[in-house]
Order: structure tokens, then C-alpha cells, then sequence
């Protein structure tokens, strides 16, 4: 039933891609919110696998379950009247598929795509040219720059840290059960250009986007070193030096090699210390447990501001969705919004990773190539009228 004290229009939602995520979060969070109505799904297998989740539905039990029709392919759905009546698509596709669906729908259609916007730099270029391009927004699910506490440490580092210097950079997760099982090949094997596939993908674009957008730093060139799990091969502990413009530098350490007690207790640890030319943000805590950290500002000035409570991402499965959905929803309907994890955050963070990779294969500094001009890149043969 539609919030009765709300004047914001639903928002009408194609969902692409109905695997783990999507029947696990989106759908649901989707169903649940006053504000969308399910337009459509695209999902290509009958039966969607996850070794994540043994109990997935069938294509035909989503359509029954939702009450929306489901189309094989995204270029079905884009012929159907569905189409005609959706604003906005959450692209919640295997990787591989995040490019050739996004740049579909770009210029068409709002759209949310999941992380990481590709696991290749060309494709994550090509993207981010068609997004500057086009009227609609386009926004990857990173939560956690979606939190008002985010909001707060963006504005912080603008108006009191100044020209930032260096970055340190923690997260640390329980995961080896996720990426030292053979099973879970979409988090552990490289496909098609990718340079590897493990933590630095699957957790490490969260804090890199989390990062810059804070800071806007913009990367140069990357050194990395990185362990890979004996049993399947996928990185499970990063260290990398980034060097940023502006002569800024950031040191980077993310593990999945936290010891797991529970799901509820298994928290992602998360450190960040951005020091500038006006003194020192801290930012830090448990993923889960907001009472465990928080905020502190050290300034050259003397002051010293402790705030307490921790938010990073949001991945709880209840409710009708994280800050990030609440956002794409609002400006789907047309109301103007901050887009935190835009398109060049993206390209940022698909950058660092793809030069981490290399980094850890070469043992050399690798230089990230600058973003490419848009008249070198004829995007619009994907782009619709
Ligand atoms: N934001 C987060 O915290 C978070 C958490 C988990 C996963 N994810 C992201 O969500 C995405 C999906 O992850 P998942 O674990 O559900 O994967 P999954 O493999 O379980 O599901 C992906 C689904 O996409 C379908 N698909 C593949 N190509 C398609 C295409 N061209 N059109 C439509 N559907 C297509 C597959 O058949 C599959 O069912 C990934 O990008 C992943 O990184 C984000």
C-alpha cells in the first residue's frame, strides 16, 4: 500500500540479473518500499545457482512471487510496454554482463548498477563517458557512500582537513570461508580482461569508492603486493601504495583473513585516517556495530572532536532498502540527489584494482592511464534517442 502521508510518486523498477543479490536484497527491499513498484526482471537462467544461497526461485516463481513479468534477455524487456512505463534499472548482473546491459540502458533509463562497475578499465571508460553524457542518473550500490555519516566526513575533509597528503587505509573481513571455497567461482576467478579476482574486487571496491569520494583524490599510479589462498587462488590479503594528483599518497591493507565466529559477530573492521593540510579525520569502527567507533577530527588549530557511532556499508536484508536504493528511488522520481558513487568513482576505483592486480603480477609501479577524452570514444552508437 502506497505511504499515505507521502507525496513522491513511485518509482517504476526494472531489476536485471536475479541471482543471489538481487532475491536476497533488491527484490525484496523493492517489494517492501512504498516508493518503487517492480516493473520488470531480466534474468536469462530458468533456475539461477548460487552457492550462496541453495534455495534460489526459478523464474517462474519470481514471476508468480512479484507479479511482474520476466524476460530472457535485456533487449526483450527493452521492446516490452514494460519499458515504456519503468524509470529507473538496478543492474545486478554477474560482472561480466554489467557493461553491455549498463551501456544499453544509459541515456534511457536511471540507473543503479552494483559493484563494481567492471572488473574492466576500457568498459569502465566507455561507461563513464555515456554516463556524463546522459540526463539520467547513473549510480553504483556502494552503501556506504550513501550514509549520512559519509555525507558528514565528505563535508569535513572539504572545509577542515584542506589539500589532502596522505591516506591510511584499513578493512579487514571474515572471509576466507567466501574466497577460499572453489565453489564460488564469480568471487574467485578471473574472467575475460581481469588481472584477478578475490578480496581487492569483491570488498576493496567498497573502501576505494568510500575513499573517493571523501577525498577526491584522483590515482596515478599503483604499487601492490597480495597473498593468494593455496586452495583457489583468489587474493585474500592486499597492501598497496597509491599515488594520487596533488602529490598525495595512500597506503591500503584489506584481509579477509578476520577469524569467523558468526555472522552476527563477524563484523568487517574498518579503519581510515585522511590527514591534510589542516589536520587529521579519523574514521573507524565494526561494520555492524555502530556503537563500536567513530569519528575524530584533530586539527592544527586544537581542536579535537570525538563523534561517536560507526556506519559503513549497509547489507541488512530486512527492511525496504539501504540509503543508497532510498536516494536512487528519490531522484528517479525526479527529486534532485548527491550522487555519491557516480560513475568517475567508479572508473577511479576500477582503476586502482585493475593496477593493484597488475602490481602484484609485475612487482613494479603501475601507472593508471587517464581518463579518456570523449572525443576519442564514439559511445554514442550505444546510447538510445
Ligand atoms: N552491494 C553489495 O554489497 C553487493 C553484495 C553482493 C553482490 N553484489 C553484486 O551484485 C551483482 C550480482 O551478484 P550475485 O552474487 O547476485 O551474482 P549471481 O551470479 O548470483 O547472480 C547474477 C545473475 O545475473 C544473471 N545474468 C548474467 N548475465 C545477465 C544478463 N546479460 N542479463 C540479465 N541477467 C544476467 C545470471 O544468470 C545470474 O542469475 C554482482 O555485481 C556483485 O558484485 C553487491
Amino acid at each position: 500500500m502506497p505511504d499515505p502521508f507521502s507525496a513522491t510518486r513511485c518509482a517504476h523498477i526494472a531489476v536485471v540479473g536475479a541471482g543471489w543479490w538481487s532475491q536476497g536484497w533488491h527484490l525484496p527491499h523493492l517489494s517492501r518500499n512504498y516508493h518503487a513498484q517492480i516493473t520488470a526482471i531480466v534474468e536469462p537462467c530458468e533456475a539461477p545457482r548460487s552457492t550462496l544461497n541453495p534455495d534460489l526461485k526459478t523464474t517462474e516463481e519470481l514471476q508468480k512471487l512479484y507479479a511482474v513479468p520476466v524476460f530472457k534477455t535485456f533487449d526483450e524487456f527493452l521492446a516490452s510496454p514494460e519499458a515504456e512505463q519503468t524509470d529507473g534499472v538496478i543492474i545486478a548482473t554477474t560482472h561480466s554482463a554489467h557493461y553491455e546491459v549498463g551501456m544499453k540502458a544509459i541515456g534511457r533509463f536511471h540507473v543503479l548498477m552494483e559493484k563494481p562497475m567492471t572488473t574492466d578499465l576500457a568498459e569502465a571508460d566507455w561507461l563513464a563517458q555515456a554516463a556524463s553524457k546522459s540526463d539520467h542518473i547513473f549510480m553504483l550500490n556502494n552503501t556506504a557512500n550513501f550514509r549520512d555519516s559519509t555525507e558528514k566526513v565528505h563535508n569535513m575533509v572539504k572545509s577542515k582537513i584542506g589539500q589532502v597528503r596522505s591516506v591510511n587505509c584499513y578493512m579487514a573481513a571474515a572471509l576466507l570461508w567466501l574466497f577460499e571455497d572453489p565453489e564460488n567461482v564469480g568471487w574467485i576467478k578471473p574472467t575475460g580482461s581481469m588481472q584477478g579476482n578475490g578480496f581487492g574486487l569483491g570488498q576493496m571496491s567498497h573502501a576505494l569508492a568510500w575513499l573517493y569520494f571523501v577525498t577526491d583524490l584522483e590515482p596515478e599510479k599503483v604499487c601492490c603486493s597480495m597473498l593468494h589462498s593455496e586452495k583457489t587462488g583468489a587474493d585474500i590479503t592486499d597492501i598497496a601504495i597509491v599515488h594520487c594528483a596533488g602529490n598525495a599518497i595512500m597506503s591500503i591493507h584489506g584481509t579477509a583473513s578476520m577469524p569467523f565466529k558468526s555472522y552476527f559477530e563477524s563484523t568487517k573492521h574498518i579503519h581510515m585516517k585522511i590527514f591534510g593540510s589542516g589536520g587529521v579525520l579519523s574514521y573507524g569502527g565494526e561494520d555492524q556495530h555502530p556503537e563500536s567507533g567513530g569519528l575524530r577530527l584533530e586539527l592544527f588549530d586544537g581542536t579535537d572532536q570525538h563523534l561517536p557511532g560507526f556506519y559503513f556499508e549497509n547489507y541488512q536484508a530486512e527492511g525496504d532498502g539501504p540509503e543508497s536504493l532510498q536516494v536512487f528511488l528519490s531522484g528517479c522520481t525526479g527529486t534532485k540527489i548527491l550522487n555519491a558513487a557516480d560513475a568517475m568513482i567508479g572508473r577511479k576505483v576500477v582503476a586502482t584494482l585493475d593496477a593493484m592486480y597488475k602490481s602484484a603480477k609485475t612487482g613494479q609501479f603501475e601507472v593508471i592511464k587517464p581518463f579518456e577524452t570523449a572525443n576519442e570514444i564514439d559511445y554514442t552508437i550505444y546510447l538510445f534517442d
